[in-house]
C-alpha cells in the first residue's frame, strides 16, 4: 500500500580548495604520515579560506544536489542544516544558506548531533515530510571543523577536516520498501565528557576546542553504532546481506573496518572516503554517498544503510532505498 515517503532525489558535495597533509601537520606537531595512516587511514584534509563560512560551504553542496535533483531553489520549502560549528550563535545557519538560495518561503532550522548531525537531520527531515507538513527539503551537513581544533594537539587536530555534503529530500507516495525506510537515532548524555568542546556561549563565553578521550570513543563507537545497525534491520525485516551499499560515518577506517566486520559486511559494499578528508564531521555521511553516486557505484534502487556517532554521545542508523 502506497503511503507519503520521502526520497532522495539528488546530492552535491563540496570541500574547500585549501589541503592539508599529513606531511603538513607533521611540521605543526609531534607526529608522522604513518603514525596518521596506520591509526586512521586519514591522507590528507580541507581547510575552508578565511572569511569562508560554514554556510558558503553548505550553499555549494546544496546548488550542486538541486542541479542533480533536477529542482531549483524555489522548489524547496525546508532546510534541515546539521552543523556543530555554525556562523553565528544566532540566527540559525540553515537561514543564511536560505537566504545566499534566495529562498523565501518555508522554514530553516540546524541541528546539532556533532557526528551524528546527518542522520538525525535526515530524520527530522522524513519525519516532516512524511507528515505533511513541507514538501522538499535539502538535509545538508556542513562543518568548518578545523576552527575549532587545538593545533596544538597531536590527539585530535589531526583527525579532522572541513566540508559539506547535501541530500534533497522529497515527499512522494510510495511503498514501505522504497525512499528512506527506518531510522534508528540515540544520545547519552552521560558520556559527554569524553568528547566534548571546553567552551560555550554560557559556559565559558568563548569558542572552546575539542577534546576527546580517543580510545574511549573508539570503544563505544563500535558498540553503539552496531546495535543501531541491528535495531534498524529488525524493525525493518532487513538483513545485512539484502544491504547493497554501507555508508557510515567517515571518523576513521579503524572504525568503519571494524563496523563492517562485527556484521559481516563485505568490504567491496564499504564506500570509505576519510583517507581523502578526514573526519568532517556532520558532513561526513552526505560526502561519501555523493561520491559513491557520482561515481556510479550506488544506483537508483539499491538499499544503503548508513550509521554514526559522535560527542553527546549521539549515534544512529539509516536505512534507505536511492
Ligand atoms: N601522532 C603520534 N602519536 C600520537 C598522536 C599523533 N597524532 N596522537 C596520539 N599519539 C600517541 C599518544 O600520545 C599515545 O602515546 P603514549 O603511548 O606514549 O602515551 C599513543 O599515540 C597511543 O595513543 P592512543 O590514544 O591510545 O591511540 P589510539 O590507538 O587509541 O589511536 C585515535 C588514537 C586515532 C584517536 C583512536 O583512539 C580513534 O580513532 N578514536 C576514535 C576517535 C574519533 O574518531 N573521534 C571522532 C569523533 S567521534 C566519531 O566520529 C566516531
Amino acid at each position: 500500500m502506497n503511503t507519503t515517503k520521502s526520497f532522495i532525489r539528488g546530492t552535491g558535495a563540496y570541500l574547500p580548495q585549501r589541503v592539508l597533509s599529513n606531511d603538513d601537520l607533521a611540521q605543526m606537531v609531534d607526529t608522522s604520515d604513518q603514525w596518521i595512516r596506520d591509526r586512521t587511514g586519514i591522507q590528507q584534509r580541507h581547510i575552508a579560506a578565511e572569511g569562508e563560512l560554514t554556510s558558503d560551504l553548505a550553499v555549494a553542496s546544496a546548488k550542486e544536489a538541486l542541479k542533480n535533483s533536477g529542482l531549483v531553489p524555489a522548489d524547496v520549502d525546508l532546510i534541515v542544516l546539521a552543523t556543530t560549528t555554525p556562523d553565528q550563535t544566532f540566527p540559525a545557519t540553515a537561514t543564511a544558506v536560505q537566504s545566499k538560495l534566495g529562498i523565501t518561503g518555508g522554514a530553516a532550522f540546524d541541528v546539532q548531533a556533532v557526528c551524528s548531525g546527518f542522520l538525525f537531520a535526515l530524520a527530522t527531515a522524513d519525519s516532516m515530510l512524511r507528515q505533511g507538513l513541507f514538501s522538499t527539503a535539502l538535509v545538508i551537513g556542513a562543518e568548518t571543523f578545523t576552527r575549532i581544533l587545538d593545533w596544538s594537539d597531536r590527539s585530535t587536530c589531526v583527525l579532522f577536516g572541513d566540508g559539506s555534503g547535501a541530500a534533497v529530500l522529497q515527499a512522494a507516495p510510495g511503498a514501505e520498501n522504497e525512499g528512506v525506510i527506518a531510522h534508528h537515532i540515540r544520545t547519552d548524555g552521560a558520556k559527554s565528557d569524553l568528547l566534548y568542546v571546553d567552551g560555550g556561549v554560557s559556559s565559558t563565553g568563548t569558542i572552546g576546542h575539542v577534546r576527546m578521550q580517543g580510545n574511549q570513543v573508539f570503544r563505544h563507537a563500535v558498540t553503539n553504532i552496531s546495535s543501531a545497525i541491528e535495531t534498524v534491520l529488525e524493525q525493518t525485516g532487513y538483513t545485512i546481506a539484502d544491504v547493497d551499499w554501507f555508508v557510515p560515518h567517515q571518523a576513521n577506517q579503524r572504525i568503519l573496518s571494524g563496523v563492517a566486520k562485527r556484521l559481516g559486511l563485505d568490504d567491496e559494499k564499504v564506500v570509505s572516503t576519510v583517507s581523502h578528508h578526514g573526519n568532517t564531521s556532520a558532513a561526513s555521511i552526505p560526502l561519501a554517498l555523493h561520491t559513491a553516486i557520482s561515481d556510479g557505484r550506488i544506483k537508483k534502487g539499491d538499499l544503503v544503510l548508513s550509521e554514526a556517532m559522535g560527542g553527546g554521545f549521539s549515534w544512529g542508523a539509516s536505512l534507505f532505498r536511492l
